[in-house]
C-alpha cells in the first residue's frame, strides 16, 4: 500500500480511507475555526487571524481526530473538541510571545511585535474565551477537564519563571514544567478524541496517558531540533534556547557530567551564552556530546512508553497511524 501524509507534520497513514478521512476533517477543523474567530469587531478577528492564518501544525487537532479512530470518529463532539484544543493553544501562543518578548511566531510577527503587547493579551483572551464558549457545549465533564487542563498548563507556565526549589534536580524541575505547559494539553487533545467518539473509559485513560508521554516527547524533540538541527532543516536558528538561557534536554543533562574532558562545557553552559564566540563553542561541543545521543534515546523512549499505552486496542490502521505518530514527534526534523 503507498504511504500517504496527513497535515504539514507528515504523518504516514499506510490506509488510504484513513487518510481521506483525516485530511477530511481536518478541513472541516479549519473551516469551523476560521468561523469561530469571526467577530462583530473585526479588529479582533484580524488579530486572531493573524497567527492561525500564519501556518502552526495543527498537531492537537489531528491528535484529536486520531485518537477519535477508537470510536465512533463522526460524532460532532470530535470536531468541537479539536477547535477547542487549537482555539487554546493559539490563546497561549499570544500570551506566550508577550513573557517572551518574541519577534517572530510561525515566521510572521508575533502578534505583540506587529501591534503591542495589549492587542496580543487581549486576542489571547479572547481566543481562550471562544474556546471556552465551545467547550460549553461539550458538556459539564468536559468543561471539568477544560479547567483542569489550563491549570496544568498555566502552572507549567508559572513553574518555567521560577528557579528550581532547594536541591531539587534542574531535570526534574524541567520535565515537570514540559509536562504541565506542554503534556496536559496534548494528553486532554487525545482524551477528548476518545471521550467525544464514545471510547470505553478503559480506552480513554489509556489514550490520555498515551497523550501525556507524546506531549513531553514533543517538546522535548524540540529541543533536541534546537541543539543539533540545521536551520535549513528545521526553519530555526540552531542554539537558540542556549543563547537565551532557556534549559533544555541535551544542555540539563550534559550539565550533570562530572567527567573533566566536558569541564568546559559544563562552565559554558553554566553562564550566560549571548557571546557569538562562546555560543559556537558551547554549540559545538554540546552538538558532538554523549547528552545528544542520550536525549534522543530518553525522547525515543518516551514514543515507545507511548505505544506501549496502546496496547488495549485491538490491531486497525488507526492504531498503527497512532504508534506512527508518537515515533515522528520523537524523531522529527521541524
Ligand atoms: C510555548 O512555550 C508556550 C506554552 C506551551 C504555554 C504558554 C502558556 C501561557 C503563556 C499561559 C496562557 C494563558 C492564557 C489565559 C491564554 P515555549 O516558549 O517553550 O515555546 P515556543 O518556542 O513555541 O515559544
Ligand atoms: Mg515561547
Amino acid at each position: 500500500m503507498t504511504e500517504t501524509s496527513v497535515s504539514s507534520l507528515a504523518l504516514p497513514v499506510l490506509d488510504s480511507a484513513l487518510e481521506a478521512r483525516l485530511r477530511d476533517r481536518l478541513g472541516e477543523v479549519e473551516a469551523r475555526l476560521e468561523r469561530e474567530i469571526q467577530s462583530e469587531a473585526p479588529f479582533i478577528t484580524e488579530a486572531c487571524r493573524h497567527l492561525m492564518h500564519a501556518g502552526g501544525k495543527r498537531f492537537r487537532p489531528l491528535l484529536v481526530l486520531l485518537a477519535a479512530e477508537t470510536g465512533d470518529a463522526s460524532a460532532p463532539e470530535v470536531l468541537t473538541s479539536a477547535c477547542v484544543v487549537e482555539l487554546t493553544h493559539l490563546a497561549s501562543l499570544y500570551h506566550d510571545d508577550v513573557m517572551d518578548e518574541a519577534a517572530l511566531r510561525r515566521g510572521a510577527d508575533s502578534a505583540n511585535a506587529r501591534w503591542d503587547n495589549h492587542v496580543a493579551i487581549l486576542a489571547g483572551d479572547w481566543l481562550f474565551s471562544k474556546s471556552s464558549e465551545l467547550t460549553s457545549e461539550l458538556g459539564s465533564e468536559a468543561v471539568r477537564i477544560q479547567a483542569e487542563t489550563f491549570t496544568r498548563l498555566v502552572e507549567g507556565q508559572i513553574l518555567e519563571t521560577q528557579p528550581p526549589q532547594q536541591g531539587q534536580d534542574l531535570l526534574a524541575h524541567y520535565l515537570r514544567v514540559v509536562a504541565g505547559k506542554t503534556g496536559s494539553l496534548i494528553a486532554t487533545s487525545a482524551r477528548y478524541g476518545a471521550m467525544f467518539a464514545g471510547a470505553s473509559p478503559e480506552v480513554v485513560s489509556a489514550l490520555t496517558k498515551y497523550g501525556d508521554k507524546v506531549g513531553v516527547a514533543f517538546q522535548l524533540s524540540d529541543d533536541i531540533l534546537d541543539v543539533g538541527s540545521e536551520s535549513t532543516e528545521s526553519g530555526k536558528t540552531p542554539g537558540t534556547d542556549l543563547r537565551e538561557g532557556v534549559p533544555t534536554l541535551p544542555s540539563l543533562l550534559a550539565r550533570r557530567s562530572t567527567a573533566p574532558a566536558d569541564a568546559r562545557l559544563v562552565e559554558l553552559l553554566g553562564g550566560p551564552l549571548v557571546d557569538d564566540d562562546l555560543h559556537a563553542e558551547a554549540l559545538g561541543l554540546l552538538r558532538s556530546h554523549q547528552a545528544m545521543d542520550d536525549a534522543r534515546s530518553y525522547v525515543l523512549g518516551l514514543a515507545r512508553e507511548a505505544g506501549q499505552h496502546l496496547e488495549v486496542l485491538p490491531e486497525s490502521p488507526a492504531k498503527d497511524a497512532l504508534v506512527a505518530f508518537a515515533e515522528l514527534i520523537a524523531t522529527r526534523t521541524a
